[in-house]
C-alpha cells in the first residue's frame, strides 16, 4: 500500500496538531487503535497499516476549522504527499453511503470541489481498509472508544435530523455487522475500555 511510515504519519499529526490543535488529534489516535484492534482479527487487513491509516484520516483539519471539506483538504494534502492510499481513506472515511447526498451538516467548499468528490466516489469501490476506516471513525471519542449508538445521538444532537439520518444509522449498523461476521465476535470484545468510556459519566454521577 502507497502509506506513510508510522513515524512520518505520527509527524504529520504533530504538525498538524500545531496548525490547528483541538480533540480531534485524541480522536485521530483512539481510531487508530480502533482500525489496529479489529484488523488484528481480520484475515484480509494489516493492523499496522488500519493504525496509519487511522491516524491520518482526519488529517484535513490541519488547515483549520472546518466541516466537511476536511475530507477533501485531508486527500489534497496526502495526495500532494505522495501517499494515495493513505489519501484516499481521508476522503471516504464519511461516506459510509456512496453518495455526497449524505453528507452531514452543510458543504462547507466550493460547487466544483463537491463536484470532485462526488466524481470520485462513483469511480471507485470501497475497499476493506476504506469500510474499515469509516468503522473505526464512528466508534472513537477523543477518550476512547464508544458504543456506535452513542455516536449517532452526539452527531444528530450537532447537525440535526434529516431525511437521511436513518438511511446513514442502518449504513454504519450493516458496516459493525460486516466486519462482526468477518472477526467472528462483537467489536466491542476487541475494543478495550469501551464500557467504562461509555458509561463513565453515568457511573460517575452515581458514585
Ligand atoms: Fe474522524
Amino acid at each position: 500500500m502507497n502509506i506513510p511510515t508510522l513515524s512520518q504519519a505520527e509527524t504529520y499529526l504533530s504538525e498538524a496538531q500545531a496548525l490547528n490543535p483541538g480533540p480531534w488529534v485524541q480522536h485521530s489516535i483512539w481510531a487508530a487503535r480502533a482500525a489496529q484492534a479489529i484488523a488484528a482479527h481480520h484475515p484480509d487487513i494489516d493492523p499496522a497499516a488500519a493504525y496509519i491509516l487511522g491516524l491520518l484520516h482526519d488529517i484535513g483539519r490541519r488547515v483549520g476549522v472546518t466541516g466537511m471539506r476536511h475530507t477533501l483538504d485531508g486527500y489534497r494534502f496526502l495526495q500532494s504527499q505522495g501517499f494515495e492510499d493513505a489519501a484516499r481513506s481521508c476522503l471516504t472515511h464519511s461516506f459510509p453511503i456512496k453518495d455526497v447526498a449524505f453528507i452531514t451538516g452543510k458543504w462547507d467548499g466550493s460547487a466544483a470541489e463537491l463536484r470532485f468528490v462526488e466524481d470520485y466516489l462513483t469511480r471507485i469501490e470501497y475497499t476493506v481498509y476504506d469500510r474499515l476506516i469509516q468503522l473505526a471513525d464512528t466508534v472513537a471519542l477523543p477518550s476512547g472508544f464508544c458504543l456506535i449508538e452513542q455516536r449517532f445521538v452526539d452527531v444528530t444532537l450537532r447537525y440535526g435530523f434529516n431525511v437521511h439520518t436513518l438511511q446513514k444509522w442502518r449504513a454504519f449498523l450493516d458496516l459493525r455487522q460486516e466486519f462482526e461476521a468477518a472477526i467472528h465476535c462483537s467489536i466491542y470484545a476487541v475494543l478495550p475500555g469501551v464500557v467504562e468510556n461509555t458509561f463513565g459519566e453515568l457511573r460517575g454521577n452515581v458514585e
